[in-house]
């Protein structure tokens, strides 16, 4: 889904929790100096809908998603453990948001372990398998925890199918598809089946498997060797935060949710309760998903103005945040990029 040609277009945005209004001040901020007309519309979601409205995703900031077809996210606490569940999945699963695009790259001056080399980007199933938590239950004695984990053929061609065509339309070479079939026949056995299928419609295209816990090994030893990764929905979450770290951290790793009628756009970290409200937090993984957005708006030269802005801002070490090193803080080093459009 790409939208051209539109004067101004409204997307919605949702300010979250934790540190998620002070980066989304600052990610609005830099959209402002750009000048792509785009108006924005809030909506709540998570702890502060609950607490304005007394529900976690209210009916209003569904339509508006749904009227808007594309939102920006700050990132929403969910409690560990017993409590409500994620809001998060709920917005993937009712949008039916299929396909979380998740790229990591080498930047520099981000004391990262590779600061040259990781230039990849993980696909990952967003509907379904284990991290869905369906049936989830404890016996009444408290001794015993179950869930159900389901795959479906669906779910699993049109992720691999995802990917193969972002590969065709970003020029990458290489797909390695992700997996545990030798030891999850049933589940990891039906995508890696479905997997090689897709595959074979794209021969120009080159396609490996790797079986999860070696691609973790090998990602930390040798990352430069992955192109496009594809991968089932726990493996994919637990993945591309190793990404993440493999190129300076949480706060430079952006994240798209796309499906058929809607796309939401946010960083891949959480609300980082631990730096909340000290102005201190990283702008750039959501600038990060900024930039997303704008291509999937059909706005791929704004999207390459703003992160040639971002990779200018880094190189000049200006206002950076201290997660980078840096003694700037989340609205200084906004500023530094705006400066930069
Ligand atoms: P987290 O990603 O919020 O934080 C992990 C570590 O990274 C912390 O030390 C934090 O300070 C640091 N960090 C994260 N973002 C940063 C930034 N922009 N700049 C500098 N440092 C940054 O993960 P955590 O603590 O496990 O989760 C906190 C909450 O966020 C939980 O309730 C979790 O469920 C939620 N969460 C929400 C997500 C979303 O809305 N998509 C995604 C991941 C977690
Ligand atoms: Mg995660």
């Amino acid at each position: 889904m790409t939208q051209t040609n539109a004067a101004v277009r409204t997307i919605t945005v949702i300010r979250g929790d934790g540190i998620g209004p002070e980066i989304m001040d600052a990610a609005l901020y830099v959209l402002d100096a750009m000048n792509v007309g785009l108006q924005y519309e809030e909506a709540d979601a998570g702890l502060a809908a609950l607490e304005k409205h007394g529900e976690l995703l209210p009916a209003a900031t569904m339509d508006s998603i749904r009227r808007n077809r594309v939102a920006l996210k700050s990132p929403l606490t969910t409690p560990v453990g017993e409590g409500f569940s994620s809001i998060n999945v709920e917005l993937r699963k009712r949008f039916d948001l299929y396909a979380n695009v998740r790229p990591a790259k080498s930047f520099p001056n981000t004391k990262s372990r590779f600061p040259t080399g990781v230039d990849l980007i993980t696909v990952r199933e967003n509907t379904e398998g284990a991290y869905i938590g369906e049936g989830q239950m404890t016996s009444e004695d408290g001794m015993t925890a179950t869930l159900t984990q389901k795959v479906t053929r669906k779910g699993s061609e049109r992720i691999v199918r995802y990917a193969f065509d972002l590969a065709r339309s970003t020029g990458r070479k290489k797909v390695t598809v992700v997996h545990k079939a030798n030891i999850l026949k049933s589940t990891s056995g039906l995508f890696l089946k479905v997997a090689r299928e897709v595959a074979a419609q794209y021969p120009e295209i080159q396609c490996n498997e790797m079986i999860v816990d070696n691609t973790c090994m090998q990602l930390v030893m040798r990352p430069e060797q992955f192109d496009i990764i594809v991968t089932t929905n726990l493996f994919g979450d637990i993945i591309s935060d190793l990404c993440a770290g493999l190129v300076g951290g949480l706060g430079l790793a952006p994240g798209a949710n796309i499906g058929a009628d809607a796309a939401i756009f946010e960083a891949v970290h959480g609300s980082a309760p631990d730096i909340a409200g000290k102005g201190v937090a990283n702008p750039c993984a959501l600038l990060l998903a900024v930039g997303q957005m704008l291509d999937h708006l059909g706005k791929p030269d704004d999207a390459s103005r703003l992160r040639a802005a971002i990779i200018a801002t880094l190189e000049a070490k200006d206002s950076l945040t201290p997660d980078l090193g840096g003694e700037g803080n989340t609205m200084s080093f906004a500023k530094a990029i705006a400066s930069r459009i």
